[in-house]
């Protein structure tokens, strides 16, 4: 069981807090995705639980062995802990053969020719390279070079698996075909793997976990859907599928406790909610979950605006609806006909509409 566990984690650059008092557990096996805009600390820790940065303060422990201890004085050399670490850059050697370049951490190692030989070509065939193993880096693609690289990871059975956007410099179609890829090779090996990425749709595919990481803190944790679906601030809800967030305000909807949430400038009831009537707050739904209806061709629409742009998109019409003042992004069906300025009905998904944390508004 190698599980990583990293308690109150603290690393300053000068007066910068570039990683504050972040604690969390990656269960053995597991894929923990580090989601978060540039700059908010995920290569800063992976660097520390790799051993390439010294953090400032917390403890890092790796299959129950500490790794890093602020208090106790334990710092455990990059090299003795196991980790196979790739990068966004390619970081293969030009000047040798695919072969050559997994073959060099068991060099490294001293492992005998007739081992290194069986060993190399498991792990080019566990990434599908083993055809091309004589080639060099540049008679390869961008992922066939990534492929290489995690092979090479692979080859010297690391405890611990870290990944810094090692799809960033792949187009976008080989970009979705490798995630799969190395989940499947993650999936095989059973690596407790840590994976840092600013691209949601990745963190989605490949991860049992994530957390979302703001200037340095974890601001939002859970399985995809539990992270996605539910977003409770605002940060995760406009970062996670640019959700709208609509200024609202708790009005009295019906006999009982209010319990009724409408947009505050037009009044209209968007969701059911809980709070003290007149208490400002923020309702946040997904563009794909709301939906544009005509005005006056079936039941009494709820909530009515103008429509601004409609842009196609191929699988979908992105549409921007305005109701008093507040722009409202909807995904909508691309067959649909709509006229610009018109007069639209607008529909949310009830159960994916969300009153954000009123601490957070
Ligand atoms: N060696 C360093 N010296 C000083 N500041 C640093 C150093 N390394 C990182 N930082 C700062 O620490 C913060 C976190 O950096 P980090 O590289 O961890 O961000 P990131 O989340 O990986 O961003 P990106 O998505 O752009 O790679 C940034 O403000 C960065 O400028
Ligand atoms: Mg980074």
């Amino acid at each position: 069981m190698v599980d990583v566990t990293v308690e109150r984690l603290s690393k300053k650059f000068g007066g910068l807090n570039a990683v504050d008092d972040v604690s969390f557990t990656v269960p053995s096996g597991t894929v923990l995705t580090l989601l978060g805009p540039s700059g908010c600390g995920k290569t800063t820790i992976l660097r520390c639980i790799a051993g390439l940065e010294t953090a400032t303060g917390g403890r890092i422990s790796i299959g129950g062995d500490p790794v890093f201890d602020s208090e106790r004085d334990i710092l455990v050399p990059s090299e003795k802990r196991e980790i196979g670490m790739v990068f966004q850059s390619y970081a293969i050697w030009p000047h040798l053969t695919v072969f050559q370049n997994v073959a060099f951490p068991l060099k490294l190692r001293s492992v005998g020719k007739a081992e290194l030989q069986e060993r190399v070509m498991a792990a080019l065939k566990s990434v599908d390279l083993d055809h091309l193993h004589d080639r060099y880096p540049n008679q390869l693609s961008g992922g066939q070079q990534q492929r290489a690289v995690l092979a090479r990871c692979l080859v010297y059975r690391p405890r611990v698996l870290l990944l810094d956007e090692p799809l960033a410099n792949l187009d976008a179609a080989l970009r979705e075909e490798m995630r799969f890829e190395l989940r499947e090779v993650q999936q095989k090996f059973g690596l407790t793997s840590i994976y840092v990425t600013h691209d949601q749709s990745e963190a989605m595919a490949l991860s049992d976990n994530i957390l979302v990481l703001s200037g340095g803190s974890i601001i939002s944790s859970g399985s995809p859907r539990e992270v996605f679906s539910k977003p409770q601030h605002r940060f995760v809800a406009s970062f996670l599928g640019g959700a709208n967030l609509i200024p609202a305000r708790i009005v009295v909807g019906r006999q009982g406790p209010p319990q009724i949430v409408g947009i505050d400038a037009a009044g209209a009831l968007l969701v059911e909610g809980e709070g003290d009537v007149g208490l400002a707050t923020t309702v946040s739904v997904r563009p794909s979950d709301v939906s544009l209806v005509p005005v006056g061709k079936t039941d009494p629409v709820a909530v009515t605006g103008t429509l601004r742009r409609v842009t196609f998109l191929g699988e979908v019409n992105d549409c921007v609806v305005e109701i008093a003042g507040c722009e409202i992004r909807a995904r909508t069906d691309p067959d649909g006909q709509w006229q610009i300025g018109e007069t639209v009905g607008i529909a949310f998904h009830p159960s994916r509409t969300y009153l954000l944390a009123a601490e957070d508004k």
